[in-house]
């Protein structure tokens, strides 16, 4: 489907229209930067896609400075902080209290792709959907061109700069040649199954819990939404869940000795996803440019995935205008390094996050009792929680 004809030139071609390939093009539209940008995937495919959920103070500040907050702010809800529950008890952290005033909001990725994807139409400029094909070549010049095909027609499309925002999976990660790159990764022995219900949220905020059973989380999407996760095994064969046991295990794992449990409701959707951390050193070559999970995966237990996405393509944007407005190519040059540093911290903080939640069947007894006493300083300690709250809620761009 062609949204708006695709020329054979632009500034800045954008491989990847999910998140951060969007939010790239909004942000370069802004900075009177052409873009076009390649979706493999039908528009309603990326627009119904349900993943993330929670924006990072530092997320929804640039989403709103980008023109795409007008919805966000009506409809997102505004969280001050998370519960952690473990032994029959839920422990608020009050990200607010401790961080002075930062806050997370909680608005479906679905519906900031949907926000782009308006803001990117208004705008006129090139979004093309139904991609399958596209390639990178030339990348070792200044003028690398993308090849795809347009309603079964080949075509080409000469940049100066390439963005590859195709995701974990996606292609421009692929092109770089094996010696020009290392790559740092750990795989999870386990997964998330995550389904959508028909419920009110039985909580004013998120709840992350750790059972013996294995970890469960409690989020929502809206007043008559919620969204829950179980700790599952990475390869979960969804038809071994029907919705009665689903129902049964995250009432067992989330509810606590005060007598606090989800709300049930029909179940609108169903999915298991499966846990790494993984990060590309450089995220660049030559004139292309990874952005998001193309460069960086985290496990999802720290909410960081869709955040990180958004600073990248932050600092792309902010390089790519020092470099048409006033030929400075050092923040270009210096865009993997800065955003490596962001990504480790963020690495760092799902690892943990991850690690003191979940259930590992090769932990030992004295693995357990230590996990439990992480989570007892935790929440005992104000140095601590600050810790977590700092991470959380989302560093300041820059
Ligand atoms: P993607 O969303 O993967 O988008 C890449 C796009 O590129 C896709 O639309 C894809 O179709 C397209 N593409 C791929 N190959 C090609 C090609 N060859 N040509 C053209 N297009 C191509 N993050 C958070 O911050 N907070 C959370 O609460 C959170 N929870 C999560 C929960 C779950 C269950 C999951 C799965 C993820 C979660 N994440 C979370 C992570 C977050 O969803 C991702 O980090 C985010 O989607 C990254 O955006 P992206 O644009 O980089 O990549
Ligand atoms: C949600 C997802 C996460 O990965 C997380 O850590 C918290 C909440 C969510 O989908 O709402």
């Amino acid at each position: 489907m062609t949204e708006n004809s695709v020329p054979d030139r632009t500034q800045v071609g954008i491989v990847g229209g999910g998140p951060a390939g969007l939010m790239l093009g909004q942000l370069l539209h802004l900075q009177g930067i052409d873009s076009v940008i390649l979706e493999r995937r039908p528009a309603e495919h990326v627009i119904e896609r349900v993943r993330a959920g929670v924006l990072e103070q530092t997320t929804v500040d640039l989403l709103t400075e980008a023109g795409v907050g007008g919805r966000l702010h009506r409809e997102g809800m505004r969280h001050d902080g998370i519960y952690i529950a473990f032994g029959g008890s839920r422990h608020h952290i009050d990200f607010s209290a401790l961080t002075g005033g930062r806050t997370i909001t909680i608005y479906g990725q679905n519906e900031v792709v949907r926000d782009l994807i308006d803001a990117r139409r208004a705008t006129g400029a090139p979004l093309l959907f139904e991609t399958p094909d596209v390639s990178v070549q030339d990348l070792d010049t200044s003028r690398p061109r993308i090849r795809f095909s347009e309603r079964g027609r080949p075509r080409e499309l000469t940049c100066d700069f390439i963005a590859g925002c195709d995701g974990f999976h996606g292609i421009c990660r692929a092109s770089i040649p094996a010696a020009r790159f290392r790559t740092f990764e750990r795989i999870y022995p386990f997964g998330w199954l995550g389904i959508l219900a028909a419920a009110p949220p039985a909580s004013d905020e998120i709840v992350y819990s750790h059972h013996d059973r294995g970890f469960a989380l409690f989020s929502m999407r809206s007043p008559t939404i919620t969204r829950l996760y179980l700790q599952c095994a990475p390869d979960e064969d969804l038809d071994r869940w029907p919705d009665d046991r689903i129902w049964k295990e995250l009432q067992t794992r989330l509810r606590t000795d005060d007598g606090w449990r989800p709300n049930e409701g029909a179940i609108l959707q169903k999915g298991v996803t499966g846990m790494r951390s993984f990060v590309v050193e450089p995220m660049r070559h030559g004139p292309l440019f990874l952005a998001g999970d193309a460069a960086h995966i985290v496990p999802p237990t720290g909410a960081k995935g869709l955040n990180l996405a958004m600073a990248d393509v932050w600092r792309l944007a902010d390089a790519l205008a020092a470099f048409y407005t006033s030929g400075n190519a050092g923040p270009l040059e210096t865009y993997s390094d800065r955003g490596l540093r962001r990504v480790w911290r963020a690495q760092r903080f799902s690892w943990w996050m991850t690690s003191m939640l979940h259930k590992n069947e090769s932990d030992t007894a004295f693995d357990e009792r230590r996990q439990l006493a992480e989570l007892d300083y935790l929440v005992s300690s104000s140095a601590a929680m600050t810790s977590l709250a700092e991470s959380y809620s989302g560093a300041p761009l820059g």
